[in-house]
């Protein structure tokens, strides 16, 4: 008879036993109470009960105390047992080669915990004996319900978090767009024919099409294959990562360097290794840090101050509350992607020497962007220095960048590839490396990511013509929008956020560029940016035609007016939003003055026109490729004919038309 059928037995006997389905009470015979494993469910249930609970309770005290269970039994009471049994052990037995023995730890178990039970039934009781048979009808009842709603309701949870974004308009939706190589910077939707001119990319300089990180990218391919095959621990670790590590500690002019994942797997890992690590550390936040950022802080378990956005004083109030021997960093970034904004870096690390605090600098949008060699923002403010030193890996005392301790970037954007990066001294990367498990366990990059990474670092080193005609487009297309009223959120960098401060107006016009224009601008909602602030976030390209800024402008300025998006005049009338159109607002010097443009000079790229392709810099091109020439050897084809500029970083010289690369030795 199974456990089933005797219990069937009791069903007149007992009203919840009478009551309760057939199904629920196997469920209770064949399932361990969670807290009592020795129990089942319903002998646990029946603690609860005034006339099974007692009579439980003495029936294990008897089990407990007899003399013929090995657990309390004597050796001689065991012996007799044994020799009654003809059972013979060896000496040394595990007690579960005893049947007695096992069997009697499992009754002395069940007994105690019987009475664990039937103690915190007591304590539970409650005091209602309402309804229907059971004299515990409550507990009764909130079983029997237990048992329908065991399992929690994942999809309904999943659809009301959804259902929150939607109410508040920050569901995102992603769209299907597929850049084209050939075709930069126009790709097409979810439909082949369908293509659009994409002008939201990160892809700031079109690198993810450079015919030379291509070609490197498609001869490591043929030699190495795909994936990394391990994490940089075990099988992962090759020539490439350890080249592409010494570019960028290069490219910083820093002791060492560490590739990660992604920048955001780098700032995360970095920042909550070390806030963990260093002793009572204190993080001090600009408030418009990167998630990757504040997740790495949060990780850590750090105290986190914030710090009002690139606010000096704030941050100086802050600091001065805590002494100079406590551990500090202050994490900030460059350029603030979805503002424009560019965080004051020197006098950030003028205050983190005078306070004991070391910086750590995102480079995330401003590498491959600013500065001689493309190293980004802090290389950019002594321009002269580093254009003196050309491409040495050492440090230059007393620059801007190195004088901050830790300088993360992105292969991810300018670079055109992915990955991310951490730059620093020596033992602080060694560091990382040893301790952070974002770092540690986890796949490695694939050499041909890898390589085409270092071609295009490598190859924004030495020529600055691409950033120059991006800075050259944006300045353009500010100003295009200026003189439509078009309302574009100052700022000094690449960054072009036109404010809309609605989240559904924003997503119409970005829709309504995309399905009526063929012109792809993503809306940039809460969170973000802040509620009220939204915006499209526009980022030109050396690529962009002549054509295409005249088409982009004229269907902004369309859509402005059919979707009756305020203009910068109805923001100045209402005191300005999002840093348009503030009454006090100070004129905004561009990271980039006229000279460093080549607009004194003469050499400043011109956009292009329609049909026209990209430069190609012949110089940097063949120092590139010939970082590679030990791992995949000379090159044996050249490069399909681009239009050439001869005229690298240290020798400008006016572009010229197709030269095709010729093989290097
Ligand atoms: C400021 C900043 N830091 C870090 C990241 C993360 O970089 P990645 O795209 O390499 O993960 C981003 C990405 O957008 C960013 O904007």
């Amino acid at each position: 008879m199974d456990k089933l059928s005797s219990v069937a037995r009791f069903k007149a006997l007992c009203p919840y036993l009478g009551r309760t389905k057939a199904s629920t009470l196997r469920t209770l015979c064949t399932s361990s109470s969670r807290r009592y494993p020795s129990l089942s469910k319903l002998t646990a249930k029946a603690t609860k009960c005034p006339v099974m609970g007692p009579a439980l309770v003495t029936r294990s005290g008897q089990i407990a105390q007899s003399a013929g269970y090995a657990s309390v039994a004597g050796v001689a009471d065991m012996q007799a047992i044994h020799a009654r049994e003809g059972i013979f052990t060896q000496p040394g037995a595990n007690i579960a080669e005893c049947p007695h023995a096992a069997a009697a730890r499992k009754a002395a178990q069940m007994a105690e915990d019987l009475v664990k039970a039937k103690q915190s039934a007591d304590a539970n009781k409650t005091t209602s004996t309402q309804a229907s048979g059971c004299p515990f009808p409550h507990e009764a009842v909130k079983d029997t319900q237990n048992q329908k709603s065991t399992a929690f309701d994942y999809e309904s949870f999943y659809a009301a978090e959804l259902e929150k974004k939607h109410q508040d308009k920050s569901y995102r939706y992603f769209n299907n767009i597929n850049r084209l190589a050939a075709k930069f910077p126009v790709a097409h939707t979810g439909t082949v024919e369908d293509e659009v001119t994409v002008w939201c990319a990160n892809d700031y300089l079109g690198m993810g099409k450079n015919p030379v990180v291509l070609e490197t990218m498609h001869r490591t391919l043929d030699k190495y294959g795909h994936g990394a095959g391990g994490t940089r621990n075990i099988a992962g670790n090759g020539a490439f990562h350890l080249a592409l590590e010494d570019e960028v500690a290069a490219l910083h002019r820093k002791p060492s360097a560490l590739v990660f994942s992604s920048c955001y797997v780098a700032n995360d890992a970095t920042l909550s290794t070390l806030g963990s690590k260093l002793p009572g550390c204190i993080y001090f936040s600009d408030n418009m840090n990167h998630a990757s950022m504040i997740q790495g802080m949060r990780h850590s378990g750090a105290k986190r101050v914030i710090f009002k956005h690139n606010d000096l004083q704030d941050l100086e109030m802050k600091l001065a509350q805590y002494p100079k021997e406590t551990p500090k960093i202050i994490a900030f970034e460059s350029v603030y992607s979805m503002c424009g904004s560019v965080g004051p870096i020197a006098e950030i690390c003028d205050l983190a020497k005078q306070y004991g605090a070391l910086t750590f600098l995102d480079e995330v949008h401003a590498v491959g962007m600013y500065g001689p060699r493309g190293a980004g923002v802090a290389e950019h403010l002594d321009w002269e220095a580093h254009k003196r030193a050309g491409q040495s890996p050492d440090a230059i005392s007393g620059t801007v960048m190195d004088r901050v301790d830790i300088i993360t970037g992105t292969l991810g954007k300018a670079y055109g590839a992915v990955g991310g990066y951490i730059a620093g001294s020596t033992d602080f990367v060694d560091a990382i490396r040893s301790y952070a498990p974002g770092f540690i366990f986890t796949t490695s990059l694939p050499p041909v990511t890898i390589a085409g990474a270092q071609a295009s670092v490598t190859y924004q080193k030495e020529y600055l013509g691409d950033r120059r005609l991006q800075q050259l487009n944006t300045r353009a297309l500010k100003a295009r929008f200026d003189a439509l009223d078009i309302p574009v959120v100052p700022g000094p960098s690449h960054i072009v956020p036109v404010l809309v401060g609605d989240a559904a107006l924003a997503k119409a016009a970005s829709d309504s560029l995309l399905t009526d224009h063929g012109i792809y601008v993503q809306s940039i909602n809460y969170p973000t940016v802040a509620r009220g602030e939204e915006r499209l976030r526009i980022t030109p390209t050396p690529g962009h035609t002549r054509e295409q800024m005249e088409r982009l402008v004229r269907a902004v300025d369309e859509t402005f007016t059919r979707l009756n998006i305020p203009r910068l005049a109805q923001w100045k009338a209402v005191g300005g939003r999002a840093g348009v159109g503030l009454p006090d607002a100070l004129p905004i010097t561009p990271v980039w003055n006229d000279e460093q443009l080549g607009l004194l000079d003469g050499v400043a790229p011109q956009m292009l026109a329609n049909g026209s392709k990209a430069i190609v810099d012949a110089q940097a091109a063949k120092i590139a490729q010939d970082r590679f020439t030990s791992l995949l050897g000379s090159i044996s084809k050249s490069l399909p004919p681009y239009p050439m500029s001869s005229g690298s970083l240290f020798n400008p010289a006016p572009i010229h038309m197709p030269t095709p690369i010729a093989a290097t030795a």
